[in-house]
């Protein structure tokens, strides 16, 4: 309780020329160990955890239960394999270079560096019209998207693909753009199922106007990549009704099917509704370097006319100061042309891990999806509770996958795999899967 105090000038009042003053004093908080704080009540809308410390968490009890499993993990999407030398090298030269007068640096610009900027327009976007100032470099993806955020506020309406990559609700809920949990999801979000019944793109005609809608192609989880004609409807669908579109794209080079574009501004009219992410994460083992970038047009404007491209400037001024220096020589590397072969390369590799794992549980009987044009295998167990078939595969195979129900709703019923895996762990995750399962398991 606050107590508010009579306090007197410590100098008698006549010398110290004062009345006496008022002087709010704080009583100490009734709980021993707690502050006089309220939380944030949005935390206490989430559920549980987020999903991949929840799962590293009965990794970890499984481990201690059965010290000598040797546990395979298809469940995180994290890159295995070694960074490519010629990558690795510039950013050893790169730090090397710092310890001299001529190649330290301090701060760089927030947006990130000039020539990194100006590769990512030219190779990523140099057919689909964005320009260098309209590319900020980051540390990555995932939190761009909790900084989108920070732009929208808690009062913006959000629509997410039903299952999707869970930082697009577990950040809505922390802002207070939505309601409580239901049991099934949260109140106040549209979740645009995608389903096998679907082709896994949404009924638009059924899905409600809402101001962000956020959406991921490919896939994460279900490994969908939306074709032209859809992501025309979506983009249709987004200038109809004045909605801004968060466009993941961090998974675009692994679309091989020609109809599926690598990014939402090859469709005519994107640059005035969408925001697109992205990330050298899943092209070049950057998941613990860190980088990525945003690309925010400049024709596209809020209600009163002001550019959202200014506000997302001020964002990551404030918030950010810059990816490092030493990982930005390293994705300019990744721009070169002996960068891109090694990319390419790599993104090839762990594509052929999702044909053999895709394969395998065709040959079992299972119905599979994804793994096509996404480094993800989104396998269905009808009828299954998926954190149950989370707990059977570790139980029986010592493998770890993803529950589907963690990406939303949708998902119950299926698991993840993730094709990031060194060939030898994928070759003996198929072993086991095939003695666990066998032939027919599905049916
Ligand atoms: C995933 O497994 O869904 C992703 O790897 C997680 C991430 O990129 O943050």
């Amino acid at each position: 309780m606050n107590v508010a105090m009579r306090s007197a000038c410590p100098a008698a009042p006549a010398r110290c020329g004062r009345r006496s003053v008022v002087v709010k004093a704080v009583a100490a908080p009734e709980r021993a160990g707690t502050v006089n704080v309220s939380r944030n009540e949005n935390f206490g809308k989430l559920r549980a955890g987020y999903l991949f410390p929840e799962i590293a968490r009965r990794r970890k009890a499984h481990q201690e239960k059965n010290p000598d499993a040797k546990i395979i993990s298809l469940g995180i999407g994290d890159t295995t394999e070694p960074l490519p030398a010629y990558i690795a090298d510039a950013m050893a030269k790169a730090a090397a270079g710092l310890a001299s007068r001529e190649g330290y640096s301090g701060y760089g610009a927030e947006q990130g560096q000039g020539a990194l900027r100006e590769a990512v327009a030219k190779t990523f976007y140099g057919h689909a019209g964005r320009s260098a100032d309209e590319i900020f470099i980051s540390d990555g993806s995932k939190c761009d998207i909790a900084r989108i955020q920070l732009m929208f506020g808690s009062k913006p309406t959000v629509a997410v693909q039903d299952p999707s990559y869970p930082v697009y609700v577990d950040t809505s809920v922390m802002m207070g753009m939505t309601g409580d949990h239901n049991g099934t999801g949260f109140d106040g979000i549209e979740y645009m199922v995608c389903n096998p019944e679907n082709n896994f793109f949404p009924d638009l005609s059924k899905a409600k106007r809402t101001d962000v809608i956020f959406f991921c192609s490919p896939n994460n989880p279900t490994g969908a990549a939306a074709t032209r004609a859809q992501l025309t409807e979506l983009v249709n669908f987004a200038r109809r009704n004045g909605s801004i579109l968060v466009y993941d794209a961090a998974y675009a080079l692994y679309i091989s099917n020609p109809d599926c574009p690598k990014t939402i501004y090859e469709i005519p009219g994107a640059d005035e509704v969408a925001i697109e992410t992205c990330s050298f994460s899943k092209y070049a083992g950057f998941t613990g370097v860190r980088l990525g970038w945003t690309v925010v047009p400049k024709a596209l404007k809020y209600a009163d006319g002001s550019p959202v491209h200014a506000d997302w400037n001020r964002v990551m001024t404030t918030c950010f100061n810059g990816a490092s220096n030493i990982v930005q020589a390293g994705g300019l590397a990744c721009l070169q042309p002996q960068g891109l072969k090694d990319m390419y390369d790599m993104i090839a590799f762990y594509k052929e891990n999702a044909s053999i794992l895709k394969a395998t549980f065709t040959e079992m009987g299972f119905k599979v999806y994804g793994g096509d044009d996404a480094p993800y295998i989104w396998v269905g167990f009808p009828g299954k509770p998926s954190w149950d078939v989370f707990a059977e595969i570790l139980e029986r195979c010592n493998i770890v996958t993803t529950p589907g129900s963690g990406f939303g709703p949708a998902g119950e019923g299926f698991v993840r795999a993730s094709a990031f895996g060194s060939r030898e762990n994928i070759l003996e995750a198929v072993r086991r899967f095939k003695e666990a399962y066998g032939k027919g398991a599905a049916n």
